[in-house]
């Protein structure tokens, strides 16, 4: 494995060993100090970010190496017209791993063709966000104990939202994993992810427009923002955007063990009154992040706890 583009890119068993590292460095920090002296983390980031950005640079540092970039295009070379391609190839004599986040999706595929440095995307367009995916499944495993036999329902904006389509790639490859994607018609989630992954993997699922109606089958309810920026219209995102608001009384019709996911920002999906539901973990789970980008930078430039 030299870079990380989609979650498919790692097998289940590479999943599980970075997992587990994560899981190490949870319970030990102190021993991952200087894994990474010397070496450096570029962040290109020509899309805003909070958690990915600063959580890849406070993994590097955590693990003693540094970092550089950019977190706009505006504050790189783009605004006068570079190419990915060109900048990757500078970036890999400045730094020796980096992390990509673009709106074009495949950016980060492009730029691993012409890198001699391990490219993570953090996030390409409306496609794919395979560290997220990480966060999630390292939030699962950790808070519910298992990465199978689970409903999963997904809620919101699961037409643009990558964060989704990258954890349904990834989950489909457990036993006994069902799903349930709430939507209105407009934000059901592309064609492709139907007919390529769960209709091909013969995974059971089913489309709903009421969040209530299904909120008794969930062990996961993966909340997700309706995505702003990917709209072609703004009329049609006014029309949309408050389709799902998850309030304490619908937390009501949940399980008691049900967790509550997502990959945040949040705007106001969730119920700022739903934070104190021991039920809700999207800030544990932004912290996870840290953890689990530690372990992928680790394995990604083969260091070890020294
Ligand atoms: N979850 C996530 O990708 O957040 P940011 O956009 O803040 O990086």
């Amino acid at each position: 494995m030299k870079h990380l583009i989609s979650p498919l890119d790692l097998s289940v068993s590479e999943l599980k060993e970075i997992l587990d590292l994560a899981g190490e460095i949870i319970n030990e920090p102190k021993k991952y100090a200087n894994s990474c002296n010397g070496k450096k983390l570029a962040t290109l980031f020509y899309e805003p970010s909070t958690r990915t950005r600063l959580s890849f640079e406070a993994a590097m540092l955590n693990l003693g190496g540094s970092v550089l970039g950019f977190s706009s295009a505006d504050s790189s070379s783009a605004a006068k017209g570079e190419s990915v391609a060109d900048t990757i190839r500078v970036i890999s004599s400045y730094a020796d791993i980096c992390a990509m986040r673009h709106p074009k999706e495949g950016a980060p595929l492009v730029a691993s063709t012409y890198s001699s440095i391990p490219v993570i995307n953090a996030g390409d367009g409306g496609h794919n966000h395979p560290t997220q995916t990480l966060t999630d499944l390292l939030t699962i495993r950790t808070l519910k104990g298992r990465l199978n036999n689970l409903t999963v329902g997904f809620c919101g904006d699961l037409k643009f939202g990558r964060t989704v389509h990258s954890l349904i790639n990834a989950m489909v490859r457990y036993e006994n994993i069902n799903f349930v994607l709430i939507s209105p018609d407009e934000l059901k989630i592309p064609t492709y992810l139907r007919e390529e992954v769960l209709d091909a993997n013969q995974i059971p699922f089913k489309e709903v427009k009421v969040l209530e109606d299904v909120m008794p089958e969930l062990d996961l309810l993966y909340m997700t923002r309706v995505q702003k920026e990917r709209f072609f219209n703004e009329e049609d995102y006014i029309r949309l955007k408050d389709s799902f608001i998850l309030d304490s009384k619908k937390m009501e019709y949940a399980k008691s063990d049900m967790l509550v996911l997502h990959p945040l920002p949040r705007v106001n999906e969730i119920s700022t009154e739903v934070d104190d539901d021991p039920r809700a973990v999207y800030f544990k789970q932004a912290e996870y992040g840290v953890y689990v980008r530690m372990a992928l930078i680790m394995k990604l430039l083969e260091v070890k706890a020294c």
